[in-house]
């Protein structure tokens, strides 16, 4: 994706530099424009360095760049799939949002049909005046996008909204904005539930596994960038994905209300939750003391939510689930499709720790039609990429 990142004068503007590195890691082509009062707090040079990529505007030491000499604003509005400016002051966004162009950046952000996404950054006192405001709410109606900022230590020693968003935050709702949509999902309500649960003993002891949520967090973001209106289901730790709707939960009961409550308005199901399959019987009030004699402790089954949103599901809903196996994977996950009445499964081999943590890691789909070709091995932001595009494809085929 081409992305050009604006650049505005704030001391916010380093952290706008680390939007464009982190874009860049992801893999995209990212160009940045630089006010002039953006270049009093950063250099071009930093920007074209972590970028890779020329920096326009502010940018004597860049300048000579003219791809077919043509006319600078209009070729780069041309360029970009995405226009991203952060930290945006309230000088920028008043001018775009009265049409006023006077640098490189205001006159390209009037002459693009990309998709324009704010992360402003300013004084409290000044992000809540009626003036910023409005010019907000007119960017808005623009179709324009706002990262809304974050409560928090302001650099003028204030305390309250204002500052930039968290960059992956920014990150995450550029690539929403770009896409590009599957067809198969735009626009579908998705249920993803990710993470582990935890099943308390007492006030302060837990049952839990070793899932991190991350890959469910992946797949929430792929299918949220493939145009799907996703819901998350949470355990764990992790923090949530920008733009996605989620709700924390411990237990698998928890995990199961939640699900339930949302399911009727849902067009589909990713199970991605490693849910305990365990409780203990009962969870005591106080923290329990150390016995005399051998110790045991009685577990009773949690709920499959899995199962019994299979059980109660819509005649156009589908269920995706996983299975982690250690051996035998194919046909204990075919078992499991069928036994779950799925429409899909994905076999993570969790054989000696894989499949937790960071490592790339291999998935193989399953349907009702059988064994399809293996996803991976990819780190887990990619494979669930390639999950919401194979799963994308078989639902198109299917005419779900
Ligand atoms: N699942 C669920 N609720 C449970 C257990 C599992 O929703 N209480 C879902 C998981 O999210 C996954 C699928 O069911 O999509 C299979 O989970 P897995 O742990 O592989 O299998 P189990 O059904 O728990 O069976 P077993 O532990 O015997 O392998």
């Amino acid at each position: 994706m081409k992305i050009l990142v604006g650049i505005t004068g704030g001391i916010a503007a380093y952290r706008g530099a680390e939007l464009a590195r982190t874009l860049t890691k992801r893999g995209h082509v990212v160009r940045c424009c630089l006010t002039e009062a953006g270049s009093r707090f950063i250099t071009p040079l930093t920007l074209a360095s972590l970028t890779g990529q020329p920096c326009f505007g502010a940018n004597p030491e860049y300048h000579e760049w003219r791809p077919n000499p043509i006319i600078e604003h209009v070729d780069l509005a041309r360029w970009a799939d995405v226009v991203a400016v952060a930290p945006a002051t309230a000088d920028i966004m008043g001018k775009t949002a009265n049409g006023l162009a006077n640098d490189l950046l205001s006159t390209l952000l009037l002459a693009t049909t990309a998709p324009v996404l704010w992360a402003p950054a300013m004084n409290k006192a000044m992000w809540a005046h009626p003036a910023v405001q409005a010019n907000v709410a007119r960017l808005k109606g623009f179709g324009h996008t706002v990262v809304e900022p974050a409560e928090g230590m302001l650099a003028c020693g204030e305390e309250g909204a204002g500052r930039l968003a968290e960059v992956a935050d920014i990150a995450d709702a550029v690539e929403t904005l770009a896409g590009p949509a599957h067809p198969a999902l735009a626009g579908r309500a998705i249920l993803i539930t990710a993470g582990p649960t935890q099943e308390d003993l007492d006030p302060v002891r837990t049952l839990t596994n070793r899932s991190s949520g991350a890959m469910g967090i992946e797949l929430a973001r792929a299918f949220r960038n493939a145009g799907a209106r996703v819901s998350l289901v949470l355990g764990g730790d992790l923090p949530a994905p920008w733009g996605v709707p989620t709700v924390r939960v411990r237990s698998a009961q928890q995990m199961l209300e939640a699900c339930q409550a949302l399911w009727p308005d849902q067009d589909g199901l990713v199970a991605a939750a490693a849910v305990a399959d365990q409780r203990p019987q009962t969870c005591a009030q106080e923290k329990v003391k150390k016995g005399l004699g051998p110790e045991t402790l009685v577990l009773v089954r949690t709920p499959d939510v899995l199962s019994t949103l299979s059980a109660n599901r819509g005649r156009d809903q589908w269920l995706l689930g996983f299975a982690a196996e250690s051996e035998a994977h194919v046909p204990n996950a075919t078992a499991k499709l069928h036994m779950k009445h799925l429409d899909g499964i994905l076999v993570n081999d969790i054989r000696g720790g894989k499949g937790f943590g960071l490592q790339a890691n291999v998935l193989i789909p399953i349907t009702t039609s059988g064994q399809a070709e293996s996803l991976g091995p990819l780190p887990k932001d990619q494979l669930a990429q390639a999950v919401v595009r194979w799963w994308g494809d078989w639902l198109g085929g299917k005419g779900k």
